[in-house]
């Protein structure tokens, strides 16, 4: 019989990174296949490594070969993203890949949010393919916040335009959990996940900051155009980045990165990393 082999793309990215790692704990390093655009990236993963770009369907074609499974992580090229995905799906399906799990967003079908539409897009294209898939609807990583945690207590503040939206992060760790749940158990096939972690507001994202860190840090709520000039002149964002990411605090006073954490918990096998181990791990860095 063939082996099972599983492949992931965006294998040397922060998410593929912790998926690979998961994998090698749950199935033999030997049924994984890392998928990445640059071989160089990813001599230290420890399993077959192909080349697979999004833009080259002949790589692609030659990288999905004899695959069981694939994980598609979204790419990181907003804007472009559909064209690439679809590149991803049609050589999948050409190929027989019998499943195909896909890094989606919360509620891609519904979101308001900017980054939304390029999901909906792949999710219905995988859908109407005729591929067996799964979606990983992801919510936000706490490390969208915690990564930048040493400039944040130089500035002693948060800023944002979030208002007192919940965000239901969680970390790229317990989303790879999750993905790894779904590609190596059966009962995935056609289903939606809408995955997040427990929920906190940016005032008290600022408050844990201020009880573990011992310095007192303020959320500071700006309209959106002010918060987006911070986003361009404190933390160097290109403009239409800082107005992309303002626009996104907005959505998020709507709500739209709120959702309950219970299917990643059971996706992840237990407790989610919270915000308080989050924020002490970033402490430990600065
Ligand atoms: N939920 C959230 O909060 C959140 C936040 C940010 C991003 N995202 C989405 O989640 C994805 C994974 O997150 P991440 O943190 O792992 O992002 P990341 O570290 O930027 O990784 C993105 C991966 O995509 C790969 N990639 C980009 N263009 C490619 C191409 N043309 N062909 C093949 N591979 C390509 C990159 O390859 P290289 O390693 O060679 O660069 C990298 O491995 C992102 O790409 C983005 O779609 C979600």
């Amino acid at each position: 019989m063939e082996q099972t082999k599983i492949g992931v793309t965006g294998a040397t990215g922060q998410l593929g990174r912790k998926v690979i790692t998961h994998l090698k704990q749950s199935i033999p390093a030997g049924q994984i296949v890392a998928l990445v655009r640059d071989p160089e990236k990813a001599k230290d993963l420890g399993v077959e490594v192909r080349t697979l770009d999004y833009t080259n369907p002949e790589l692609i074609s030659l990288a999905l070969k004899g695959l069981s499974k694939v994980l598609l992580i979204s790419s990181s090229e907003i804007g472009k993203r559909f064209g690439q995905h679809k590149n991803v799906i049609d050589e999948a399906k050409r190929a027989g890949v019998p499943f195909v799990a896909y890094t989606s967003i919360l509620r891609a079908d519904t979101s308001t949010l900017p980054l939304a539409p390029e999901h909906k897009l792949t999710e219905e294209y995988l859908k109407a393919s005729g591929l067996t898939y799964a979606l990983l609807r992801n919510g936000w990583y706490i490390e969208n916040y915690t990564s930048s945690l040493g400039n944040t207590i130089k500035a002693g503040a948060v800023y944002g335009s979030a208002g007192d939206g919940k965000i239901s992060a969680a970390t790229r760790s317990d989303y790879a959990k999750a993905a790894v749940k779904v590609l190596t158990t059966e009962g995935h096939d056609n289903k939606a996940y809408e995955l997040g972690g427990y929920s906190f507001t940016l005032t008290e994202y600022a408050a844990e900051i201020s009880r573990l860190s011992g310095k007192d840090i303020k959320y500071i709520n700006l309209p959106a155009d002010e918060y987006a000039k911070v986003l361009e002149e404190q933390a160097g964002f290109p403009a239409p980045m800082a107005r992309m990411f303002a626009e996104i605090d907005l959505d998020i006073a709507k709500g739209e990165l709120e959702t309950d954490a219970g299917t990643l918990e059971k996706l992840a096998g237990g407790s989610l990393s919270t915000l308080e181990d989050s924020i002490k791990e970033a402490l430990h860095t600065i």
